[in-house]
């Protein structure tokens, strides 16, 4: 070896050596700091990270100690409380995260004004165009959209009988596509997001799109996308990091994005055509109605066409998916639970009889249907881990300090499966929604919609359209497997939403 190499190798040593201790260092003060701090702040307790990236490692390293995936976080999230407790925080990356467990910690955090806003993400930034929209928005930019929103909805009706009746089409028509395939197999999951997001045209545009219609299609299958692709970008929302290595699917949310823009454009002018002040009959006419007001009276605000798009976004991307998913998974327990379904069959003939369809005014009284519902909404967790709050300044959530800018994380999961709230949580049984008295009851103990300021906006909508949607069906047709034998498969797809896998399933005529 000639002498300069030595040199060399002993440099390289050196500048080995030097980081290392520098690493040291660092992570000793980090340490130091992190236990400082929060015997200072009196955080929720928690894992301890490394600088930079928190505790990944220890989640990989305790995902490979107990079997449970990170692919579906909740479980392992679910799995910590043992450790640390229904409240628990931790360094993910560089955030710090604090994870809800428990139905008294959720509501008592998302009343908290402090507690509203939504975490930043580069990857959720790409669908908001100009706008700020509702659902991705924080402050006052918020408020007023979700005011206004709200407004419009109880002024063209939604929630009331007329807008019920559009309901009450739209589960025509499913069922009618249903009896198109004569009793052979099918894909639910081809139809049940058609069903959904024409209830959303009937509350944006005031129309409804035939199910074959190319562009209706076409829009569907760019939301379906969106929601795919968030739900896979989701991590980049605590390690920033993540986002240089997210190259492909940020490209190709840009492009369906400006394309899904483009279209809802196209609908807006088409629809400014025949728009009439004096009858204002969807949200988009209250809107439209609204921007110019605006412009009339010279006054900023947040109600303009930036936002107008980004809300209508917004709504299919919130009201689409997640109805329809709740719908597939409530197919899949009937065909599971043949016992259920006689129920639920025997309680609509009883109730409703065969010469007339469900109505909402049926609904006190058909009290297993309802449980039905409720107890899928609980056993599946449509939403797992709800969607994410961002503290606003320094608060509290029972007796520890939340600092300004941590991540909230509802783990709705943990709640739906907790055995002491719910006896034997992994049993499917509709009953337990049922009081001594033949009542509904717990039922504002299943949160699928979340709570509080910012709960969504289309509970109502939602749960008039999973009641029609679902009676009517089984009003009409026995749900039944493809074969007998098929082992059918209730573990999800985690997405925003916890969607079933695709499955065919038979809708066979009732006599
Ligand atoms: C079964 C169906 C649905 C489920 C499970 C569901 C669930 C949720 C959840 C968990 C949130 C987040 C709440 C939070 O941040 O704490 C949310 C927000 C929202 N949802 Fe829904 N949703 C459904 C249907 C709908 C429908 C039909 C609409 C259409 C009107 C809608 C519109 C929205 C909007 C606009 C937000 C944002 C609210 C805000 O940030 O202030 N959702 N939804």
């Amino acid at each position: 070896m000639h002498f300069s190499d030595a040199i060399q190798q002993l440099l390289d040593l050196r500048v080995f050596l030097i980081s290392f201790l520098i690493c040291l260092c660092v992570y000793e003060f980090y340490d130091w700091w992190n236990v400082k701090m929060s015997s200072l702040m009196n955080l929720p307790p928690g894992p301890w990270g490394l600088p930079g990236v928190g505790c990944i490692p220890y989640l990989f390293l305790a995902s490979y100690r107990t079997g449970l995936p990170l692919s579906e976080p909740h479980l392992l999230l679910t799995h910590l409380t043992e450790s640390y407790g229904k409240v628990y925080s931790m360094y993910v990356g560089s955030k710090l995260l604090v994870f809800l467990n428990s139905y008294s910690s959720i509501r008592d955090a998302f009343q908290n004004r402090f507690i509203s806003d939504r975490p930043y993400s580069n990857i959720v930034e790409k669908l908001g165009g100009k706008g700020e929209g509702i659902n991705l928005s924080s402050g006052s930019p918020w408020i007023e959209q979700r005011r206004f929103t709200l407004r419009a909805f109880s002024r063209f009706g939604l929630g009331k009988r007329r807008f019920e009746d559009q309901v009450l089409m739209e589960a025509g028509v499913l069922v009618s596509e249903c009896f198109k395939y004569g009793g052979k197999a099918f894909n639910p999951d081809i139809l049940f997001p058609k069903a959904t997001s024409n209830v959303l045209c009937s509350v944006i545009f005031g129309k409804r799109f035939d199910y074959d219609e190319p562009k209706f299609e076409r829009l569907l299958h760019i939301s379906k996308r969106q929601i795919e692709i968030i739900g896979t970008g989701v991590v980049a929302l605590y390690v920033p990091l993540v986002k240089y290595f997210q190259g492909d699917i940020t490209q190709e949310l840009v492009a369906i994005t400006t394309e899904q823009r483009e279209e809802l454009n196209k609908f807006i002018t088409e629809h400014k055509e025949n728009f009439d002040p004096d009858n204002l009959d969807s949200y988009l006419d209250v809107y439209l109605s609204e921007i110019e007001k605006s412009k009339e009276n010279g006054t900023e605000s947040e109600v303009n066409e930036d936002n107008l798009i980004c809300t209508i976004r917004e709504i299919f991307g919130a009201g689409t998916e997640s109805s329809a998913s709740t719908m597939g998974w409530l197919m899949l327990h009937m065909m599971e639970y043949p016992e259920v379904q006689t129920r639920v069959h025997q309680e609509l003939d009883a109730v409703v009889g065969r010469n007339r369809m469900p109505r909402m005014s049926d609904k006190p009284d058909l009290v297993y249907t309802h449980a039905t519902i409720l107890e899928v909404q609980r056993i599946q967790s449509i939403g797992p881990l709800g969607f994410p709050h961002l503290s606003s300044q320094k608060t509290s959530i029972g007796d520890f300090e939340i600092p300004a800018g941590t991540i909230v994380v509802p783990n709705v999961w943990a709640i739906d499966h907790d055995p002491d709230v719910w006896p034997d949580p992994w049993r499917f049984d509709p009953n337990r929604f049922i009081s001594e008295d033949g009542g509904i009851f717990r039922e504002e103990e299943v949160i699928p919609f979340s709570l509080g300021r910012r709960v969504c906006l289309g509970e109502n909508l939602a749960k008039m359209e999973l009641f029609l949607f679902f009676s009517h069906l089984l009003h009409q047709f026995t749900i039944k497997k493809v074969d007998k034998m098929t082992k059918l498969d209730f573990k999800g797809v985690v997405g925003s939403t916890y969607s079933p896998r695709p499955f065919e399933m038979i809708a066979d005529k009732r006599e």
